[in-house]
């Protein structure tokens, strides 16, 4: 049976009273379903918490959106793992490509961040991906290999098992223009023969999700595509009725 997670990153939206709204109606709407997939929302940090404190006793996993690779210390209005395992997430987003172009996230680091969080049990989401210019330029795949090999470099095939891809071509966040079903299968499928090479079969239990203006419209057609394990959904995620509604399309897929 193919596994899929539905997951959402509001990014950097919502104060307080909007993220408990949203969060209440998405528990809300799963009331009740035999939910066959996974389900993960990924909050700004101040509403981690109280977030947690409506979906707590309901399926829906708690995700962060960054971290630092330090456990403590003198890092100025940083978040450490230990911070996010306590709350509890069990899932951090590390090396989205908004992080990468506006926060200067090189691979080391973003490298770093992979192996703290999986030191605490804690799920990452490791996001990859080409900007325009490289697939215009043809360097779309030595781009995603590059990023896997530098990120996952030193960890152990047992940890990259536990890992979370996300690809997400950059061109396709936020545009309303997703990839085609044939260049996310293209992509999705290099990805995965990369992780057998770095792992072994195992690499066939790993989860590789698509981002990038999904939406309930397009969302089936991708769920569909035999490599895709799910989604990481940015600005569709903030309306609960959409984002229940790619819920439900991912649960009459398995
Ligand atoms: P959109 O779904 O808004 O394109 O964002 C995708 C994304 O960046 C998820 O991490």
């Amino acid at each position: 049976m193919k596994k899929i997670l539905i997951a959402g990153n509001w990014k950097m939206n919502t104060i307080l009273p909007e993220a408990i709204n949203l969060s209440k109606s998405i528990v809300e709407g799963i009331k009740g379903t035999d939910l066959k997939v996974q389900i993960l929302i990924c909050p700004p940090f101040v509403n981690l918490i109280p977030v947690y404190d409506i979906i707590k006793g309901s399926p829906i996993k708690l995700g962060a959106q960054n971290c630092h690779y330090a456990d403590k210390g003198a890092y100025t209005g940083e978040i450490s793992v230990p911070m996010l395992a306590n709350v509890p997430c069990s899932h951090i987003i590390i090396g989205h490509s908004e992080r990468r172009k506006y926060f200067s996230e090189i691979d080391d680091i973003l490298n770093k961040k992979l192996k703290a969080v999986l030191n605490a049990n804690i799920t990452p989401v490791f996001c990859i991906g080409e900007t325009l210019e490289d697939r215009q330029n043809g360097y779309a795949f030595k781009i995603i290999e590059w990023q896997l090999k530098e990120g996952l470099k030193e960890i152990s095939n047992e940890d990259i098992e536990k890992i979370v891809i996300a690809y997400e071509p950059i061109w396709a966040i936020g545009t309303g223009i997703a990839a085609t079903t044939e260049q996310i299968a293209e992509a999705h499928s290099f990805i995965r023969n990369i992780l057998l090479k770095m792992i072994g079969k195992q690499a066939k239990n790993m989860l590789i999700l698509y981002g990038g203006s999904v939406d309930a419209t397009n969302s089936q057609s991708i769920l569909e595509i035999p490599d895709v394990n799910g989604a990481l959904i940015g600005g569709a995620s903030l309306k609960a009725n959409t984002f229940l509604s790619i819920i439900n399309t991912a649960q009459n897929l398995v």
